[in-house]
């Protein structure tokens, strides 16, 4: 699969990153296995989960998507080459929200049990927390990047002054630089005034962020098909991205889909790879068929006049 170097971390990581989040619980034994298989089989290496995933699913606690993964790795013997990341900072079972120093190490080692890995290759803080100073936050992720049980580490849901202030604290204390920050995005633009709370869409300072610190930080899109309502009518356009340019956009997606024979789908995914900054896209799929599709994308090469079109469609 092709690669997409990841920050300033000198490493290459798969242009389209698994999401694992429903593994072990929406998503069943059998058939997420299939699809790791499907996704590996494919190249890729990247595969994305969270120390609460997912505790919100039917017989749910938290801890399931990791622990698949780590059955799924041993199974295969194939941990040394994949490239895993996972989250700390979101509440779950018997754990409250936030990034104290205890918090991190404790759900830190948590998740390496789970995993049946000795390091994480990416740990991310899951959500900003105001209330803990980033100074003692950053230090503990320097204390596991030391102690090798993470490689790098990274930001979700933040905002990109406070990334910015992040980096700052990093340098002065000389702890490790986030180098990616996922946050929910998708081609559709969120209309003006939309909340997702807790979670963040980009905006047009993050974009401008990270297209300026692209040495530095990628932005990875999590939620980047909306759960396939591009495509499904039992998935509707969910309310917060009813924008004025929505129709428009939704047109020039299917004009370019068809010219090059490809679905909506594909080109939403395509069109974060062939953008400034690149995105890397953070997807799902819970069948063959989705998978199949979504990774489809790769084999999507977009023009400069298809990105013109794709980005000036509006309302
Ligand atoms: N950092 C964060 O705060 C955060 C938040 C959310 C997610 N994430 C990460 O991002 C990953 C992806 O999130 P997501 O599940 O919201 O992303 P998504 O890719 O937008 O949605 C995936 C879902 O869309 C449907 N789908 C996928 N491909 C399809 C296709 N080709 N045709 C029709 N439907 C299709 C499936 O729904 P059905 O299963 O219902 O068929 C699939 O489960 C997660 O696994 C997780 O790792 C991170």
């Amino acid at each position: 699969m092709r690669t997409i170097p990841l920050g300033h971390t000198g490493v290459e990581v798969s242009a389209l990153c698994l999401g694992a989040m429903y593994f072990g619980t929406r998503t069943g034994e059998a058939t997420s296995l299939a699809l790791l298989d499907q996704y590996v089989a494919a190249g890729g290496t990247f595969i994305d989960t969270a120390n609460i995933y997912a505790h919100w699913a039917e017989g749910g606690q938290g801890g399931e998507s990791e622990t698949l993964l780590g059955r799924w790795m041993k199974q295969r013997g194939n941990r040394a080459d994949l490239f895993i990341a996972s989250k700390v900072g979101f509440e779950y079972t018997g754990v409250d929200r936030g990034l104290s120093a205890g918090r991190i190490e404790a759900e830190c080692d948590k998740s390496l049990r789970r995993l049946g890995v000795e390091t994480i290759d990416l740990y991310y803080a899951h959500v900003d927390d105001r209330a803990t100073p980033l100074d003692e936050t950053l230090a503990a992720f320097d204390r596991l990047v030391q102690a090798g049980k993470v490689r790098y580490v990274g930001a979700s849901n933040y905002t990109a002054w406070r990334l910015e202030e992040a980096r700052a604290v990093s340098a002065a204390g000389g702890y490790p630089v986030f180098c990616g920050v996922q946050q929910r995005h998708t081609y559709l633009r969120p209309k003006p005034g939309a909340d997702f709370d807790p979670q963040l869409a980009a905006n047009d300072d993050l974009l401008d962020f990270c297209r300026v610190r692209s040495a530095e930080i990628t932005l990875l899109a999590y939620s980047p098909l909306l759960g396939g309502a591009y495509t499904r009518a039992d998935r509707p356009v969910p309310a917060e991205y009813a924008g004025p340019d929505t129709d428009a956009r939704l047109a020039a997606l299917r004009a370019v889909a068809a010219a090059h024979g490809a679905t909506p789908n594909q080109v939403v995914l395509a069109w974060m790879l062939h953008s400034d900054p690149v995105v890397i896209p953070v997807f799902a799929a819970s069948t063959p068929q989705q998978m199949a599709e979504n990774l489809g994308a790769l084999d999507v090469a977009l023009s400069p006049g298809d990105m013109a079109q794709l980005n000036g469609a509006s309302g």
